[in-house]
């Protein structure tokens, strides 16, 4: 028996539909969520900024005493394979990229420009992939944008030429599954494989269940102005949301 909490990180809200699914798969399990809205977007952020924050969050978990670790971000995780923490990490791209073979035969990957850029899918995918670099998307998402004809008018431009060319489509940003509906509007029928529904197997395998039977507990902490993060999609119930400093 385990009762100490799992911690998720993401760069803003993103992150949270990776925590909505562990809620689903791990209902009597505590949660700490941290959104780092204060470097919000980690996208557009250089290597050495990108590996100095993912060991920060880290170090932020493990001093809260954390029993797993999970990065609820693609591009935190292309700059995650050098820490290796006490407490299992859990990482979002591999499982992706494996979803994604077993049905893909021409793959596009949409992910932030830093994810594209680094290469990381397309080490996984081979020739298969395609890769898009969507970093706009996610402002829309942080400013709640979705269903807008703003969010439709991005998201269109940039996947319309990509149309009837990919059998499977990855969401390499978890910013983007709440952009799906737009995604499908440009893309027509094609397989979605959403890197924020690729986290449970792994935690299930790296966590003792804690035996509890009631509701875990869901925290949210946020790096920059809690009344700022648009979450009203977010529907499941939240214990605590408050500001933290992280140094
Ligand atoms: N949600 C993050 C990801 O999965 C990145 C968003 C950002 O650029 O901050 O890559």
């Amino acid at each position: 028996m385990d009762n100490r909490a799992i911690g998720v990180f993401d760069s803003g809200v993103g992150g949270l539909t990776v925590l909505d699914d562990l809620i689903n798969h791990f209902p009597h399990e505590d949660f700490i969520f941290l959104a780092d809205t204060k470097n919000n977007p980690y996208g557009t952020k250089s290597k050495a900024e990108l590996e100095e924050i993912v060991e920060r969050n880290i170090k932020y978990f493990e001093n809260e005493n954390v029993k797993a670790i999970v990065i609820a971000c693609n591009t935190a995780t292309a700059n995650s394979y050098h820490l290796h923490p006490q407490v299992p990490l859990i990482r979002i791209i591999e499982p992706t990229a494996k979803r994604a073979l077993e049905v893909g035969k021409k793959i596009l990957v949409l992910a932030t420009d830093y994810t594209i850029s680094s290469g990381i899918y397309q080490n996984f995918l081979g020739d298969r992939a395609i890769g898009v670099k969507c970093s706009k998307f996610v402002g829309i998402v942080e400013e709640g944008l979705m269903g807008t004809e703003i969010a439709q008018e991005v998201v269109r431009s940039h996947v319309e030429e990509y149309k009837g060319k990919v059998d499977t489509v990855i969401l390499g940003c978890t910013h983007f599954g709440l952009l799906t509906k737009e995604i499908k509007d440009v893309l027509g029928n094609i397989n979605i494989i959403d890197s924020s529904l690729s986290i449970a197997p792994l935690l299930k395998e790296a966590i003792k269940d804690n035996n509890q039977t009631g509701r875990g507990k869901v925290i949210i902490n946020t790096t920059g102005n809690p009344n700022n993060l648009k979450i009203s999609w977010f529907k499941k119930p939240i214990d605590e949301i408050k500001q933290v400093f992280i140094s």
